[in-house]
């Protein structure tokens, strides 16, 4: 039998890939097939229509549920499963973690590499646990009513409305709601990126977990107008005291001239305070508005104690893409030095405010791509390298640079299973066996999974 885009099949799905996507399984005239469908899950007897056909491999899209899976649960979050950004929102947490566990295991046996794989450590309650939310504004998709919401997961004009959101701090949904009612009185329209019209960008909104602090940061585009903004944040201000800073975001944006962009602290701390408890340990760090930091301060906590486990006996330590310093800083107490590298000024500016915060002196920040600050920096040789990159994983360049340091161990910390594996089969061929690897559930109800791990090098 041919199959044809469009053409409507019933499939039971038994397992969840990496995308959060249900598979189920069909043989058709011999021929062996996986079939992804989003929304579904293990457990789920589903209507489908067929999208893609690959030689192997179908992806559909969900028409009905037949019969539900006995895991399935009532989402919290209706609008960010609507943007894709939650979908595992209707599995129950403790399937969620088994899925996420299976997955690690799956990709890591795949590729040979045999580590000790801990159990995945969720969070006890996985809600109300994001401290940096980003919302943009723009009009709906259907109606091109204004509004302020997040980007659809696929679809990057799409603009879905934030409602009652759980997976952030109560504060937001107010926020959001209140700014959207001010905005869509004003005269001031959502910035178009196809055609560089209207000025309100983003409301981003980071807060602290161990203290009070909460920063508001409104982008918008047209440096020369900010008085328009003025009245915005006094009322803002007035109907919100909990707000402990308020920064101004201005992108000057023209073809063909360079984008330029300034922050304008307007009210308040320019800086959030926020405190972490490592093994009984208090740290305490502060947060400009630009400066990265782990999105899930719980289970930031939770990553940093593993770091400090697998650390135990290091001397001299690199902490590679340090951010605001904070697992350089955490290591420094038992070691002889620390060099934190990270390319983000705000963030080496923090992170330097930060050491002297949690009265650390033997640790020094350095400026700039891990890969160019390594080749130009004489350093004493490291025992222990930690690497936390961005999604991308390392760049061969920097990998091989590392490895050539020869260090007796590597903490990766990863937020990508797929470039961790990448890097690891690298590691491996120059020596490294990856020893121990622990997933971590940073992001409750979405795809993504973030794994601490320990490599060491073999005489
Ligand atoms: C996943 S974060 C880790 C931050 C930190 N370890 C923490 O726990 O907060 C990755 C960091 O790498 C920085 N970064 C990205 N590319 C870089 C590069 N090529 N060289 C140095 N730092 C980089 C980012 O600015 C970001 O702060």
């Amino acid at each position: 039998m041919d199959l044809k885009k469009g053409q409507e099949l019933e499939v039971n799905i038994e397992s969840l890939n990496i995308k959060g996507q249900g598979i189920g399984f069909l043989e058709l005239d011999g021929q062996k097939y996986n079939i992804a469908v989003n929304r579904s899950y293990p457990g789920d007897k589903v209507l489908v229509s067929l999208r893609k056909i690959k030689k192997n491999f179908l992806e559909a899209q969900l028409l009905e549920i037949i019969e539900p899976s006995k895991d399935r649960v009532e989402p919290q979050n209706s609008y960010a499963l609507i943007s894709g950004s939650t979908p595992l929102e209707c599995l129950s947490y403790e399937k969620q973690l088994f899925y996420k566990q299976n997955e690690v295991q799956r990709i890591l046996k795949n590729l040979d590499l045999d580590p000790q794989i801990n159990p995945i450590i969720g969070m006890e309650n996985p809600y109300f646990y994001r401290n940096k939310m980003q919302y943009s504004f723009g009009v709906t998709p259907d109606v091109f009513e204004f509004c302020l919401g997040m980007h659809h997961f696929k679809y990057k004009f799409k603009i879905v409305p934030a409602e009652d959101c759980k997976l952030c701090d109560p504060i937001c949904s107010p926020l959001v709601d209140f700014t959207l009612e001010y905005f869509k009185k004003s005269d001031l329209k959502p910035h178009d990126y196809r055609d560089g019209t209207g000025d309100l960008r983003n409301l981003t909104i980071r807060t602290a977990k161990n203290t009070e602090d909460k920063m508001l940061i409104l982008e918008v585009q047209r440096p020369e107008n900010l008085d328009l903004y003025q009245d915005y944040f006094q009322q803002v201000s007035q109907k919100f005291p909990e707000l402990t800073s308020i920064y101004l975001h201005t992108t000057f944006q023209r073809k063909g001239h360079k984008t330029h962009i300034k922050l304008h602290h307007i009210s308040g701390k320019e800086f959030l305070t926020e405190k972490l408890n490592i093994k009984d340990k208090d740290f305490t760090f502060e947060i400009l508005p630009q400066a990265f930091f782990q999105p899930n301060p719980t289970q930031a906590e939770v990553i940093y104690g593993l770091v400090q486990d697998y650390a135990k006996g290091s001397s001299i330590i690199y902490d590679l893409f340090c951010g605001t310093g904070t697992i350089g800083i955490v290591l420094a107490k038992k070691a002889q030095r620390v060099y934190g590298v990270e390319i983000e000024p705000q963030s080496i500016q923090a992170a330097i405010n930060n050491a002297g915060l949690n009265q650390i002196e033997n640790i020094q920040f350095l400026e700039g791509d891990v890969y160019k600050v390594l080749k130009k920096t004489k350093l004493p040789n490291p025992d222990l390298v930690v690497v936390d990159p961005p999604r991308s994983g390392l760049t061969d360049k920097a990998l091989y640079l590392i490895s050539d340091l020869q260090p007796k161990s590597l903490i990766y910390v990863s937020c990508n299973i797929k470039t961790f594996a990448q890097n690891a089969i690298a590691l491996k061929e120059k020596g490294y066996t990856l020893e121990s690897v622990t997933p971590v559930d940073q992001f409750p109800h979405t795809r993504h999974l973030e794994v601490v791990s320990k490599f060491t090098l073999q005489k």
